[in-house]
């Protein structure tokens, strides 16, 4: 596995149906501590997907540009939206409090959410999404702040817990994991790639495809390697949620995240605080790279430059507009300038 080849994947996991009784909490964070990952169906309530996926659909229409919200694009491959800003119903799913009260049992800690977002990956003929684990020993989350880190000792444990929310009956294209490898500890690196022949074989021989209908979610430790049936023949929508302890990366979130205020409403204290309400982005602003283009691409120049002279038409009517009205006055019979009638002959000066 080279990671631009397809791997062969093993048989599927188990589903847990979490849509009827009682939710057993402990035996999906077993699953999960087995095999690094569990697959849930009827984890949220069908209207708040559906509304959700609307509001996706009203967002992916086009890519923000000039102050109108819409998709970011700094690839070819992906379309992307932070899953905060699709409405209320959003964070309703993103912040379940079944969901965190899992992540909590499985993790032992609190944790915030790191970042997530809601994306379309387009059909294409590579991998792009190539297997990988999200953390290593010495994992530095952020290069501009040193001192946050998780150790090899750290690797040990759950670090946090992360999950793919499918937009659609999903198989080409579906999430993929190599089943236990969460227990290795990445000691390699994060890359399959990284690994000696041997035991990238014995990694990826545990590599299943998890399948999944509307609406379910794969939960999974990201410190095991994952990634996507790739090459794809289908575009998929997924949202994808990344959680982490805050006894190990402090109230810090990986980039920064918006919300519309109005879409807090309702919210228990630990959803606000899970949210990060007050928390501190570990990436600026101005270095986050989902937070739109590639400014030095020529078409952002371009772009930039149509919106900011979009007006420029309107200005010049409206300075117009004046000496437009002038003319106007001018020109009509009756306004503006008297038009004289002409002069009657004269016939001749009287001495008075
Ligand atoms: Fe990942």
């Amino acid at each position: 596995m080279d990671g631009s080849s397809k791997p062969e994947t093993t048989a599927p996991g188990r589903i847990i149906d979490w849509g009827n009784g009682p939710r057993d909490l402990e035996a999906v964070a077993e699953e999960i501590r087995e095999r690094g990952y569990a697959v849930l169906r009827n984890a949220f309530p069908t209207e708040c997907l559906e509304r959700m996926f609307a509001s996706r659909d009203w967002w992916f229409r086009a890519p923000a540009a000039g102050g109108a919200p819409g998709y970011c694009k700094f690839d070819y491959e992906k379309r992307v939206v932070q899953t905060s800003l699709l409405g209320r119903d959003s964070l309703r799913i993103l912040l379940d409090e079944d969901i965190l009260d899992l992540i909590e049992r499985y993790t032992g800690h609190e944790v915030v959410l790191s970042e997530s977002f809601t994306k379309l990956d387009r059909s294409v003929d590579y991998v792009y999404f190539p297997p990988h684990s999200d953390y290593m020993p010495d994992y530095r989350p952020s290069s501009h702040f040193d001192k946050i880190r998780a150790t090899a000792e750290d690797m040990k444990h759950p670090l946090g817990l992360s999950y793919v929310l499918y937009h659609h009956d999903t198989t080409a294209g579906a999430f993929c994991y190599c089943a236990g490898s969460h227990k290795l500890g990445a000691h390699r690196g994060c890359q399959v790639t990284d690994y000696p022949e041997d035991e990238r074989r014995a990694i990826m021989s545990t590599w299943t495809r998890l399948d999944g209908r509307k609406g379910d979610i794969v939960v999974f430790d990201p410190r095991g390697f994952h990634g996507q049936d790739q090459p794809s023949a289908a575009n998929r929508y997924v949202t994808i949620s990344r959680f982490w302890r805050t006894d190990i990366f402090g109230y810090h979130q990986a980039r920064p995240l918006p919300v519309y205020t109005m879409d807090l409403a309702g919210l228990s204290e630990r959803q606000l605080s899970v949210l990060g309400i007050g928390a501190q982005s570990l990436t600026p602003l101005e270095f986050d790279h989902h937070a739109g283009f590639k400014k030095r691409r020529r078409a952002y120049a371009i772009v930039t430059k149509l919106i900011e002279h979009a007006y420029d038409l309107d200005y010049a009517k409206k300075r117009l507009q004046p000496l437009r009205s002038r003319l106007r006055r001018l020109l009509r019979p009756g306004t503006g300038a008297k038009v004289l009638p002409p002069a009657a002959p004269v016939e001749g000066k009287r001495g008075g």
